[in-house]
């Protein structure tokens, strides 16, 4: 099939170079022309395990191009899909600015009979509003006729950065919500050759379905954080606590890692707009706003464990290891480890930090006082105190002998309990975790 994908971030390529990889024909469209420059000359520009390769083949077999310009490629299309960013207002309610644009354009010159499929997550109504807008477009543009036969699909991603291509080839599922069965059954077609259970609903259960599954992954972490928290109180290890309840087929063991919380490009910002919705219609949502406001006295309380522990950080020099919000990716949006890293500077703190492919997004928001070093070890040399924030492989591959002696104090705040397996205060360090049962919270 020949597909037009506008928008060409994380979801956006990767389900791009997905659909080419599947033998589909895809152009993939960004306003970005500094992105379309260095996606034309073959370069990932950003990091995504895998997709660099991925890219270089289905640039080699012909099956994908990119532009900026929308209208030379939408004649060709038959499907064409919405991956641009949804991403939060200030009040927590998610910006659909850039995917109004983008339907206005589709309009403007969509001169043929196409389904329209919505990627990027957004509120219950929206799909509609974008068939709405694309279709008023096309009137005013004399196309009144045409405008009635344009289907919308929604079709909500749920790829994880770090394994984002693996998890285009085999998912868990494909959610496809439309009124028109010949529209869901073109999509289901679209996604042929792909291992996944195929669910077709109404367009409102869909867009509710991805809000859905982010909030409940959300609520798996906070309640897992709140389980740390009792456990420091009562000298039990949060570590044994996952495992033991998750190994109960009906608990699961994933999103059980007490640490400082959730962050990323959809967490935060899907629970939030997932409450807000529930605001708007009528619904106070009460256990959402008890996940965000876990999430946000997770961050707190490990930052007072630290200060309360290291006294005045003021003038001290901390490290800190990772800053993506999670490994495998550079995304650096809602990062439980920036903030940890702004508060520090915040207070006076010299920052030295060390991640393994974020520094360049870290250093757009960090302040310039922040030293970007080239190794772990680099960053803790001289420190009074590491901070570990993401749990990157090479960071358990260090030799923690080394490490205690370049550092000055011997202090580790692990937000991960990353290295809690490691026995550092055997090596002389003072080791500090979420709920692993030794802090006096007093
Ligand atoms: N990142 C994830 O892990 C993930 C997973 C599942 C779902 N989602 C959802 O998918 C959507 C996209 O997320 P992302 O992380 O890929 O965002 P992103 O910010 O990485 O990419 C969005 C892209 O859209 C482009 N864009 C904006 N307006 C445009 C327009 N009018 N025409 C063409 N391009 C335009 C931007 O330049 C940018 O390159 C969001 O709704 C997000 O919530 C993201």
């Amino acid at each position: 099939m020949n597909l037009v994908m506008i928008g060409t971030g994380y979801v956006g390529l990767t389900t791009g170079v997905g659909f080419a990889t599947l033998g589909h024909k895809v152009a993939c469209v960004d306003i970005d022309a500094s992105k379309i420059a260095r996606l034309d000359l073959g370069e990932v520009p950003f990091y995504e395990p895998g997709l660099q390769e991925a890219l270089k083949q289905v640039q080699s077999s012909g099956n994908i191009m990119f532009t900026t310009d929308l209208e030379s490629v939408i004649g060709q299309a038959d499907i064409i899909v919405l991956a641009v960013g949804t991403p939060p207002k200030s009040t927590g309610e998610a910006d659909l600015s850039a995917l109004f644009a983008a339907s206005q354009q589709i309009g403007f010159c969509l001169d043929h009979e196409a389904v329209i499929v919505v990627k990027s997550t957004v509120p219950v109504g929206t799909n509609r509003k974008v068939l709405a807008h694309i279709r008023k477009t096309m009137q005013e543009k004399n196309r009144e006729e045409l405008s009635g036969l344009i289907n919308i699909v929604s079709v909500p991603e749920f790829l994880r950065e770090g394994t984002a291509l693996q998890d285009f080839l085999v998912s868990d599922r494909i959610v496809i919500g439309a009124d028109d069965a010949i529209a869901a059954s073109t999509i289901d077609r679209l996604h042929e050759g792909i291992k996944a259970v195929r669910l077709v609903t109404t367009i409102e259960s869909a867009e509710l379905i991805k809000y859905a599954a982010n909030a409940f992954l959300a609520t798996k972490i906070s309640f897992i954080n709140e389980m740390a928290n009792l456990a420091d109180r009562v000298g039990a290890d949060v570590r044994d606590i996952a495992q033991g309840i998750g190994l109960d087929h009906r608990i699961g063991p994933h999103f059980l890692n007490a640490g400082i919380g959730y962050g990323g490009s959809c967490f935060p910002k899907d629970v939030s707009a997932l409450e807000q919705l529930s605001g708007h219609n009528g619904y106070s949502f009460k256990l959402l706003s008890a996940v965000i406001e876990v999430n946000n006295r997770q961050r707190d309380s490990f930052f007072k464990r630290l200060v309360d522990e290291l006294g005045d950080v003021k003038g001290r020099r901390i490290a800190v290891w990772g800053l993506a919000f999670k490994p495998d990716t550079d995304d650096v949006r809602e990062s439980a480890a920036i903030e940890i890293a702004q508060r520090l500077c915040a207070q006076g703190a010299e920052i030295a930090a060390y991640d393994p492919k974020a520094m360049e997004n870290a250093k757009r928001v960090l302040s310039d006082t922040v030293i970007f070093a080239p190794t772990a070890m680099d960053a803790a040399s001289g420190a009074d105190a590491l901070v570990v924030l993401t749990q990157w492989p090479e960071f358990k591959e260090v030799s923690f002998k080394t490490l205690r002696d370049q550092m000055v104090e011997p202090h580790i705040f692990d937000g991960r309990n990353y290295l809690a397996d490691l026995h550092l205060e055997q090596l002389g360090f003072i080791y500090r975790g979420v709920g692993l049962g030794r802090y006096d919270a007093s």
